[in-house]
């Protein structure tokens, strides 16, 4: 059986994911339950003023024992991380952020009896070396991404937590998640998001992987989903925890040029690849979800053709109204 969920830290809530996690665990919970919180970057009003707001850094333990024990948090949706591409640039800090935050949430969580932790995960735990289509389960995972190593070590570690500690933690691989709410910030599969803004504004999108690049990809609503699931799903028929891998759709990113190009006939896409090609190259192609879809009942929603049609319908809304 698994305790319940009442009070709810989401850390990284101005980002992508954490943005529409909140506003849903908001819906769902009651907003004064959701205790979102962010470090630099400014929080929309929605976000904001929709239930409680609280700076935080990751990196210091203290302010998350502070913000956990002011609300009366039983349970965190860690979210805070440095992606991929900025992780290159920037490994050190990747490292400080992704492992360090991480291990302080888990320490305040363990130490505070916390109820649950979830803790994402990435398609960037897998290297070249795994077999790409689809990315099994259980390879071996041999990153050559800092945010790889760092996911990789993040699914260890909480593992190692529930093993050891009996704390309830679990987490999903994420594919590259598409929306139209909150931009993405730094990572390699952010050319399937600024393609739909650039088409809409410009016509025209200058793509830095190569037309035939494919990766694994998931609209939100899907992501939000699996979250939501994932962290209802009833502990005693989990036999992973912190590993699952998670998938939604593939293609291309001519592929889905061409589905854009369905909608906006004349679209252009140009592809231009840059560092972030090699990034992709070692990344799988299709994942393999057989465990989340036996263990928690998984099963995705979109495919390429709705997911682009309703985030035309919604971005051609939202770039009307600036
Ligand atoms: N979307 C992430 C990235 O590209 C992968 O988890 O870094």
């Amino acid at each position: 059986m698994s305790k319940n969920i009442k009070k709810i830290l989401v850390t990284g809530a101005v980002g992508q994911i954490g943005s529409e996690l909140t506003a849903s665990l908001r819906k769902r919970y009651g907003p004064q339950n959701v205790v979102a919180a962010g470090h630099h970057t400014e929080p929309s009003e929605a976000l904001r003023d929709g239930g409680p707001f609280e700076r935080l850094d990751v990196k210091d333990k203290e302010q998350i024992e502070r913000v956990v024990d002011r609300h009366n948090i039983d349970t965190i949706f860690h979210m805070a991380a440095i992606l991929s591409a900025v992780g290159e640039e920037r490994p050190q800090l990747a490292w400080q952020v992704n492992m360090g935050g991480l291990y302080n949430v888990l320490e305040v969580a363990r130490e505070r009896n916390l109820v649950r932790v979830f803790s994402p995960s990435s398609i960037a735990v897998f290297g070249p070396d795994t077999p790409a289509d689809p990315a099994p389960q259980a390879p071996p995972l041999r990153p050559t991404t800092m945010y790889g190593v760092t996911k990789v070590a993040g699914e260890l570690l909480g593992d190692y937590y529930v093993r050891r500690f009996g704390l309830d933690v679990r987490g999903v691989r994420y594919p590259g998640i598409i929306s139209s709410e909150t931009l993405p910030g730094g990572g390699t599969t952010d050319y399937a998001v600024e393609i739909f803004y650039e088409a809409l504004r410009r016509g025209h999108y200058t793509c830095f992987v190569r037309e035939d690049t494919v990766l694994p990809m998931m609209y939100m609503p899907d992501c939000i989903q699996a979250t939501i699931d994932v962290m209802q799903a009833d502990r005693d028929r989990l036999i992973h925890h912190c590993d699952f891998n998670l998938a939604g759709m593939s293609f291309s990113a001519g592929e889905l040029a061409q589905e854009i190009k369905k909608h906006i006939p004349n679209f252009t896409c140009e592809y231009i690849p840059d560092k972030r090609q090699d990034i992709a190259d070692s990344w799988p192609r299709r994942i393999d979800d057989t465990a989340a879809r036996n263990e928690w009942g998984w099963k995705p929603l979109y495919d390429l053709p709705s997911m682009t049609e309703d985030m035309i319908s919604h971005l051609s809304k939202k770039i009307s109204r600036v």
